[in-house]
């Protein structure tokens, strides 16, 4: 099967092998991005964002836009007609009248599924509230791909908001199908994984898990470090917040009980649970998700419209 006019809503979409094809595209369009740069001519592409967001709007533009095609979009759900009762379905099924594809970011979980069954054109899910947020996934795996040189036998350490953030959840959904990965799940006990996530990793390919609440205890002994912000929009108490945000603070002082090839990951955006003196340390490699990010969205815009 082919990835030409599907849609990736989560990251049981595609196959392990569909991955594959998707990251060796990027590093192809990532070596000489010239040979792409009108790959995508004539096509359009449409951003519908209805939550805010920096990275993956803008990495999806500057995707589309490097690509020769076309973008256009809105941001924040006042500028559409949601703001006059329109559901996500007659919304999209507006949109895929003018566009070859588009993205979806929504506060509610499962809007992204619903919105690809109305739309008629590839829809990707750019963050459906709490749950999933599959093409922060790409760049993630890209990134650990590309910096531990591979996808099997290591051993991640998940940091902060596991219960909302949507990126954990993809992530682990997408690394447990890789063999021998064992997942140290940090966090207070409020704010832990989804059962639906564990049972995932129980079914993974030899995946196991262990929660803990001290990020130090197990520091020593990762290969990956992904820190996360608690997830402030997804609280319905103020107090909850203000007691839980800082509790996780990842300094250089912490980063002396790691190992010397640890990578320090995070989708961004950090609030305080990274102190800034980290980003001169050669393992946190945050910035370069967000580059390796929109590569791996070019690589994806041009296996969903299949040019
Ligand atoms: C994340 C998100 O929106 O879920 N950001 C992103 O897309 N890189 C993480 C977050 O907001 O904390």
């Amino acid at each position: 099967m082919t990835l030409q006019g599907r849609s990736f809503i989560e990251p049981p979409d595609f196959a392990e092998d569909e991955y594959e094809k998707i990251f060796s595209l990027a590093e192809r369009v990532m070596a000489s991005p010239q040979d792409y740069a009108e790959s995508a001519k004539g096509r359009l592409l449409a951003t519908l964002f209805y939550e805010p967001s920096t990275r993956t709007r803008f990495s999806f533009e500057a995707a589309m836009l490097k690509l020769g095609g076309q973008v256009m979009g809105f941001s924040g759900e006042n500028s559409s007609s949601a703001a006059k009762g329109e559901s996500i379905s007659d919304t999209v099924r507006t949109v895929a009248c003018y566009a070859d594809i588009a993205v979806i970011r929504h506060p509610k979980e499962g809007s992204a599924r619903v919105a690809a069954m109305a739309a008629g054109i590839p829809i990707v899910n750019g963050g459906d509230g709490g749950h999933q947020h599959p093409t922060q996934t790409l760049t993630d795996l890209m990134t650990i791909r590309s910096e531990k040189g591979r996808l099997t036998g290591l051993k991640v350490g998940l940091c902060g908001d596991l219960k909302f953030g949507r990126t954990v959840h993809s992530l682990v959904r997408a690394l447990c199908r890789y063999e021998g990965i064992e997942f140290i799940l940090i966090s207070p006990e409020e704010l832990r994984v989804p059962d639906y996530v564990k049972a995932e990793i129980r079914r993974g390919c030899g995946s196991v898990y262990r929660e803990v609440e001290r990020m130090q205890d197990v520091l020593p002994e990762l290969d990956i470090l992904y820190m996360t912000r608690v997830q402030k929009e997804r609280f319905f108490n103020e107090d909850d917040y203000v007691r839980l945000k800082d509790r996780y603070v990842l300094d250089a002082v912490k980063m002396k009980l790691a190992p010397k090839d640890m990578i320090v990951m995070h989708p961004l955006p950090r609030v305080n649970e990274i102190a800034t003196e980290v980003d001169a340390d050669p393992r946190a490699v945050y910035f370069k998700q967000v580059r390796n990010g929109m590569y791996a969205r070019m690589a994806l815009i041009l296996s969903l419209l299949g040019v």
